[in-house]
């Protein structure tokens, strides 16, 4: 198992990210869709909120990229199973120049951008500035440090974890909001709004789909696999055990926080 996000493949884990799906249902809320959009979800994972965005509004046009064969494998069988098949387009990340200049409407992230080296970052906003329309939307969801993480601290935490899970746990780029907003600014997408997601945002009820149903119970299967393969089973306990030489159990170290930018093609 060569990552933690291989491993959360395996097992069809969704929702990988601050807040889990309440922060994807605040996120669904900031895209402001009218129906017939063009959007790119940058970094898809195994697709769970691919088939809640489809299955919410049928009738955009829905395109998911991911650098990971794996993932996107785990996404098409989860868009199969939900019998959403061929009407969310997947799209390898070596091939995403496919996608035309100035041709999308909203692209959304979650959770992708704060494990990106400076350099891939970089070239992601600038790949994503070039395919958004002129006054395009992006929409992110992503963690930042609280204030009371030592820069030492986070230099510590994702030291460790690219060497116990494959990744990093956050970039230091998106260490404030303030420096967030001009990283975007700079890249050539100006904020609209930022909101720090609290736990009580996340207690709102909201009712489900059938399609995001049949997307849970494929979650549950990918789950069922920790029941009866030893070397999952083992793995799970591994990760756990690792975390606890990171984190201190009753410390808080990220924020999610949603960000709403108008792309501007000035760049
Ligand atoms: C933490 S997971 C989040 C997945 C999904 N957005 C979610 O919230 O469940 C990060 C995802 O980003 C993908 N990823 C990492 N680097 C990438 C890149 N350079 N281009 C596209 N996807 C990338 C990984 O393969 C993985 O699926």
């Amino acid at each position: 198992m060569s990552s933690i996000l291989d491993f959360n493949t395996s097992i069809n884990s969704d929702f990988l990210h601050a807040n889990g799906e309440s922060g994807t249902d605040l996120l669904i809320d900031k895209l402001n869709i009218q129906g017939s959009e063009k959007i790119v979800e940058f970094g898809v994972g195994t697709g769970g909120t691919l088939i809640k965005l489809k299955s919410k509004y049928p009738t955009i046009h829905l395109t998911g990229i991911d650098a990971s064969h794996k993932m996107l494998e785990a996404a098409r069988k989860r868009i199969k199973f939900c019998g959403l098949k061929n009407q969310i387009e997947l799209i390898h990340s070596n091939d995403k120049n496919t996608i035309q200049e100035n041709s999308i409407d909203i692209v959304y992230i979650e959770s992708v951008l704060g494990i990106l080296n400076q350099k891939t970052l970089k070239e992601v906003l600038f790949f994503l500035n070039k395919i958004l329309k002129d006054q395009g939307t992006l929409v992110i969801n992503e963690s930042i440090w609280l204030d009371s993480v030592s820069e030492k601290e986070i230099d510590f935490i994702n030291e460790k974890c690219k060497k116990l899970f494959g990744i990093r746990q956050c970039n230091i780029e998106f260490k404030t909001i303030d420096d967030t907003i001009k990283y975007f600014h700079d890249l050539g997408f100006k904020n609209q709004s930022c909101k720090r997601i609290r736990k009580t945002d996340t207690n709102i009820k909201r009712g489900k789909t059938i399609t995001e149903l049949r997307s849970k119970v494929f979650t549950s299967f990918g789950k069922l696999k920790l029941l009866y393969s030893l070397k999952l089973k083992n793995q799970e306990k591994k990760y756990n055990a690792e975390m606890t030489t990171i984190f201190e159990e009753e410390k808080e170290y990220l924020t999610g926080v949603i960000m709403v930018f108008k792309n501007s093609n000035y760049l």
